[in-house]
């Protein structure tokens, strides 16, 4: 999903001038947990940058398939780190608010180290992804981010869509986890943002997450229960699904799933401007959708 959305963002700013040679690999043409793959393959490019967009992402799956969960997001992303220190390449790599123990209602900065502690297998293996990049000699931008949807994966909008357009009229949504939902056609420009300003920025993590309220720069996330609602508004609103379905807010013990989640997973940005507020990416984003269906 993310992969996607950063190489359609280099494709639409290249049309606007800028002159990057983009080489972008598929799981099938270069597997990350094979080492030396990565190696050759990095080793004969000698490129710039490299950006990890992979993972192992099925949160609840990574329960009972620890060493697939470790084998992607750590020891895959030991191995890249690796051999960016030897190019001299400047690694983009993604990680995730499931680090943080969910106890912090005010969200978390990107030195908080005192709430650092994954909940969950998968938040486990993302931390030891980070670890393995913060041990290295490199110079790298680790990108935490939170609740994505975008095109060509797995997200919650469109499952909620997806659903609601077959019919279903009732939702139960949890209103006691929140966070930032984050558009990836957002986050893949301001990755295209840090990568120009590489040079200039220093080694190191940055919390990168469409913000709920710009103007006071809120650091209180919206809960799954809100997110759900806003999506069925403006999807009636453009014409998406001819009826809002309601939404019934109910608490995460109702929804017994095998990997624990944090209550608050809200990520601070406290490095960069901040990104939009998440209402006006959600619209471009279901806006998208709706000249597709149109086509
Ligand atoms: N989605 C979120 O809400 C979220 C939130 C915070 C952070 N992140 C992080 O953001 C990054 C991108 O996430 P996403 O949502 O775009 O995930 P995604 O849609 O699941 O994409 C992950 C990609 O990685 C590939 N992959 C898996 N194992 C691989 C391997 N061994 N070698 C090469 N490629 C492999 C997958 O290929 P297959 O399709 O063949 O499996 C898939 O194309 C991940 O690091 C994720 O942890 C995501």
């Amino acid at each position: 999903m993310l992969g996607q959305a950063i190489l359609k963002a280099f494709n639409k700013n290249d049309s606007e001038g800028t002159s990057f040679h983009i080489i972008a690999y598929g799981r099938g043409e270069l597997d990350i947990t094979n080492k030396k793959s990565v190696h050759e393959k990095i080793q004969k490019l000698k490129p710039e940058v490299v950006i990890n967009a992979t993972g192992y992402t099925n949160v609840d799956g990574a329960e009972t398939e620890r060493e697939k969960a470790f084998a992607v997001n750590a020891e895959g992303v030991w191995y890249v780190a690796e051999i960016c220190a030897q190019v001299k390449a400047t690694l983009f790599h993604f990680s995730t608010d499931y680090i943080f123990d969910g106890k912090e209602p005010e969200g978390y900065r990107e030195d908080d180290t005192a709430h650092i502690n994954p909940l969950n297998v998968y938040g486990d293996s993302k931390r030891a992804g980070e670890l393995r990049i913060e041990n290295k000699e490199l110079n790298y931008f680790i990108i935490r981010t939170s609740w994505l949807y975008g095109a060509g994966g797995k997200n919650f909008v469109d499952t909620l869509l997806t659903r609601a357009r077959d019919g279903q009229m009732e939702f139960k949504v949890v209103n006691d986890q929140f966070g930032k939902p984050t558009y990836t056609g957002d986050l893949a420009e301001q990755v295209l943002w840090l990568i120009e300003r590489r040079g200039e920025l220093k080694s190191g993590i940055y919390h990168c997450a469409n913000e709920i309220n710009s103007i006071t720069h809120s650091v209180a996330g919206i809960s799954w229960y809100d997110f759900a609602r806003e999506i069925f508004k403006q999807a009636h609103e453009l014409g998406i699904i001819k009826k809002a379905p309601l939404v019934v807010p109910c608490a995460t013990f109702e929804f017994q799933r095998p990997a624990k989640r944090p209550q608050y997973s809200v990520i601070r940005n406290t490095k960069l401007s901040p990104m939009r507020e998440w209402k006006g990416a959600l619209r471009d984003y279901l806006t998208g959708i709706f000249l597709d269906i149109k086509r």
